[in-house]
């Protein structure tokens, strides 16, 4: 391991997550109710865990589609500059969209990608990220629904990583260093 050591507190128990999933997916059923074009996109990696969590309780005609974007890398810095890793696999040309996120931070990722597909042009894009970190923002990029708005601490777990290690976790925890 490239790090200092490190110990994980939870800031988000798995049982928080799943009811505020219960909440969400209410609300996205009624945005896209009657609709049979749902492209449901999430972003690697970091949305794998709630991706599949959150279809799960929609009970609507639903694809699958994913989309990688570049992002931290090993560190624990966001980069400015959003390149496309990995294109979607379908078209989404007049299909209802929504993207799923793990965490909004800067913001530059989710409206890079916002803008990138629109040039698609789908009928209907929404957005929905699992975390915010309000205080980090530096785009003006505001997610349709939000999970939980958290502090600007490093986290992990429930699919977001640090250097690539804790997607696993079934919480989302707080990185804090320790000495020795
Ligand atoms: P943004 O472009 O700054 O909004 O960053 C979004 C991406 O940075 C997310 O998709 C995450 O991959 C990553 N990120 C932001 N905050 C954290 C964090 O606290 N832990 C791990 N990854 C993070
Ligand atoms: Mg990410």
């Amino acid at each position: 391991m490239p790090h200092k050591p490190y110990v994980i507190d939870t800031m988000i128990s798995a049982k928080s997550i799943a009811a505020r999933i219960e909440d969400l997916s209410r609300e996205i059923h009624e945005e896209f109710d009657g609709t049979d074009k749902l492209v449901v996109v999430g972003l690697l990696r970091g949305s794998f865990v709630f991706i599949a969590d959150l279809v799960r309780e929609l009970d609507l005609p639903v694809e699958v589609d994913f989309l990688e974007a570049s992002s931290y890398g090993d560190g624990m810095e966001s980069s400015r500059e959003v390149r496309i890793f990995k294109d979607l696999r379908g078209a989404i040309e007049g299909r209802d969209v929504l993207v799923v996120e793990d965490i909004i931070d800067t913001g530059h990722t989710l409206a890079h990608v916002h803008d990138y597909l629109m040039t698609k042009k789908p009928a209907k894009m929404k957005s929905i990220a699992l975390l915010d970190k309000p205080a980090r923002r530096e785009v003006d990029y505001k997610p349709d629904w939000i999970g939980f708005e958290i502090p600007d601490e490093f986290v992990v777990g429930y699919g977001i990583d640090f250097a690539q290690r804790n997607r696993n976790l079934p919480y989302v925890g707080k990185v804090r260093f320790t000495d020795g």
